[in-house]
């Protein structure tokens, strides 16, 4: 009833009430749950910020233990997905596959999509944090035609995340602690960013008492997007066409500014900070120590840098507040440490899961109707139907 406005994009409308995450998008500050994103990237693990993201508080030490050991309990994954995994082409987006593969989990849980109370939503919860680490996996060993891995007991969640991915059948897989501590800052990075377009998702897929696998495999889709997760991709992409093209920044900068010229300069703006992307400060300094420790050089670092020189001091980019976002840096990062590019949006979803299960769980923990927008019609008024005859 009344009047209905419309807010193309939600630039301007709330669709919920979070105790998860704090944005201050003009003054560039990121919390989870009252805690600073420098803090808990400089001073925490990842599965110590997954459990503050999805529970509230920091964990204890036996809590934290507790968690990581429900998280392993549940890393095996069905023997028949693999025959879902085999049914695709090994030149399938890792992004489609991840998506495909976390629905259809659904079919071989199907307890965690009626989650009834605190014990079963803490185990669809584990089961969440377990299998979609071993399936992201799964969709790169698929496409590099390797056998799959499984979980190894004996050590930690990320660093299983690199032997996942990197064991071979020749021998044992020694993660370099640097690159392992690089990503766990990483997924600390992503792991909530309070409403933005995949967490819209999960929580409106959600809304209608979708399964936890179900709404994930949506937020899935949403990240892939290159407006969003998908960013990560196109950035890289976007720095070595530049390199190929002789490396001249400036040009690739006019292109953006072109309005006749759909480029646009990817990992540039955001819809909600409009001052420097806290993260991407985070990052930057990551990625200059994490290629100064593996004594990597890449002539893509010195374009990604020339760029952001070159737009932090343009006037079109100043005065459209567009600072370089998290996807800017991070996918030089993962290029440093070896993960192919088509991979970097599923690293962008390891990261964000928690965030995802945390909405997910508010929501329904709040019991929050389900999400039905109105619209504003604009199309005929009542016609009459000739038949075709007539046409
Ligand atoms: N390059 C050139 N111009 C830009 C860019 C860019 N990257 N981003 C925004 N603009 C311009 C845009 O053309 C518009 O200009 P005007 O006012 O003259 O029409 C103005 O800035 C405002 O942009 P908008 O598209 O209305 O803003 P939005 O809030 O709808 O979009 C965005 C936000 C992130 C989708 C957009 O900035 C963009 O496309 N950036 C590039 C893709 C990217 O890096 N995405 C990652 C986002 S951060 C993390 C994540 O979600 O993954």
């Amino acid at each position: 009833s009344g009047v209905i406005t419309i807010d193309p994009g939600y630039k301007n409308s709330g669709s919920c009430k979070s105790e998860v995450t704090f944005l201050d998008g003009e003054l560039g500050i990121l919390r989870y749950r009252g805690y600073s994103i420098e803090d808990l990237a400089e001073k925490a693990h990842f599965l110590e910020v997954s459990y503050l993201v999805i529970f509230g508080e920091l964990p204890t030490t036996e809590q934290l233990v507790q968690f990581e050991n429900d998280i392993r309990k549940h890393t095996l994954v069905n023997e028949e997905m693999k025959n879902i995994i085999d049914g695709f082409p090994k030149t399938a987006h890792p992004m489609g596959v991840l998506s495909a593969l976390t629905s259809a989990l659904t079919a071989f849980n199907p307890k965690s999509v009626n989650v009834e109370n605190e014990k079963e939503m803490y185990e669809a919860v584990c089961k969440t944090m377990g299998k979609f680490l071993v399936i992201a996996t799964w969709t790169y060993r698929k496409s590099m035609g390797f056998p799959l891995n499984y979980y190894d007991n004996t050590k930690g969640y990320v660093e299983n995340f690199m032997r996942l991915m990197f064991e071979l059948p020749t021998g044992p897989y020694q993660a370099d602690p640097v690159v392992v501590s690089a990503l766990d800052k990483l997924f600390i990075l992503h792991a909530d960013h309070e409403q933005n377009c995949s967490t819209s998702t999960v929580r409106m897929v959600g809304s209608s008492h979708a399964g936890l696998f179900a709404s994930i495999s949506a937020g899935v889709s949403a990240l892939w997007g290159p407006l969003h997760g998908g960013a990560n991709q196109a950035v890289l992409e976007m720095l070595e066409e530049i390199n190929k093209d002789g490396g001249d920044a400036e040009k690739y900068l006019s292109k953006a500014k072109d309005k006749n010229d759909p480029f646009r300069l990817m990992g540039f703006g955001h819809r909600v900070y409009k001052n420097f992307d806290p993260r991407a400060r985070i990052i930057k300094k990551a990625a200059d120590e994490v290629l100064a420790t593996l004594g990597v050089e890449d002539p893509i670092l010195e374009i990604a840098k020339k760029l952001e020189v070159a737009a932090l001091e343009d006037e079109y980019f100043k005065s459209r507040s567009l600072y370089p976002n998290v996807d800017f840096y991070s996918g030089i990062i993962y290029r440093a440490l070896g993960i192919p590019t088509d991979m970097f949006t599923v690293m962008f979803a390891i990261g964000r899961l928690p965030g995802w299960i945390a909405q997910w769980k508010e929501m329904r923990e709040n019991k929050e109707p389900i999400g039905r927008p109105r619209q504003v019609y604009v199309g005929y008024p009542l016609r009459e139907f000739k038949g075709v005859d007539k046409r």
